[in-house]
């Protein structure tokens, strides 16, 4: 007889990743993203004054970039501890950010209420893969724009995934959070919805891993 694939529980595998996220101190390997925060803020060409969305913040580099371009802007994160450590770094540059609690497969914002809707190796970790990319298309207004910088499989984070994979295997069902770095993968989560999609591939030094590099993919992404 043949056996029926069990459907994985993505909620059992979100509180587990938002446990691991909450446990240590990321803003040390966060560090490494400020270069990219950066990066993907030119690319989604930011302009001052422009309503912006930090998906998964974490220790606020991306929403705190935005905000240095004179945007008005909100970061989320679902862990409480990286929102409030976010707020405090803000406040130290006198910048005026929003820092709120929230999940990304369920962002707690009205429609269309982004100009621009930005993620830093955040979003790709939702295990709700399709939901997480409809939330990101909700959210933002008709004619604006997503920008989001994603781990890809080929570099060294990849290699780190599926090393990790190999001792301890995600259960089966559950999308590797790479395949938001390959670019046939975008169009089948955002499907028609887009207007357009660019992605530019570049590598990404972890400064506290000095030989090591990795190859983030930026894609932006013009809501219709
Ligand atoms: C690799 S860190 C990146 C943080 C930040 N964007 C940066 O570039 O430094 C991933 C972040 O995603 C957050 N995250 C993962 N899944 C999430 C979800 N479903 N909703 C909200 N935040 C999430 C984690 O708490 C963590 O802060």
């Amino acid at each position: 007889m043949a056996m029926q694939e069990r459907e994985p529980d993505l909620s059992a595998v979100k509180e587990r990743q938002q446990e691991m996220w909450a446990t240590g101190n990321f803003a040390r390997i966060g560090n490494n993203h400020v270069i990219a925060s950066e990066l993907l803020c030119e690319a989604a060409d930011l302009r001052a004054g422009q309503r912006v969305l930090d998906v998964a913040t974490g220790s606020g580099n991306t929403a705190i970039a935005a905000a240095r371009r004179g945007c008005e802007v909100v970061g989320m994160d679902y862990v409480p501890g990286w929102i409030e450590y976010a707020r405090k770094r803000a406040g130290m540059e006198h910048m005026e950010v929003a820092f709120e609690v929230g999940d990304a497969e369920d962002l707690p914002y009205p429609d269309a209420s982004f100009d621009v809707v930005l993620s830093t190796f955040g979003v790709m970790f939702a295990p709700n893969q399709e939901k997480a990319a409809s939330e990101l298309l909700r959210v933002c207004r008709p004619g604006g724009r997503i920008g989001l910088a994603n781990w890809m499989p080929d570099g060294f984070t990849g290699a780190m995934f599926q090393a990790i994979a190999k001792h301890v295997p995600p259960p089966p069902g559950v999308k590797s959070p790479v395949i938001w770095g390959v670019e046939d993968r975008l169009p089948e989560l955002f499907g028609e919805e887009i207007f357009s999609l660019d992605t530019t591939r570049r590598e990404s030094c972890f400064a506290t891993f000095r030989r090591a590099t990795s190859s983030p993919a930026s894609a932006h992404i013009s809501a219709r």
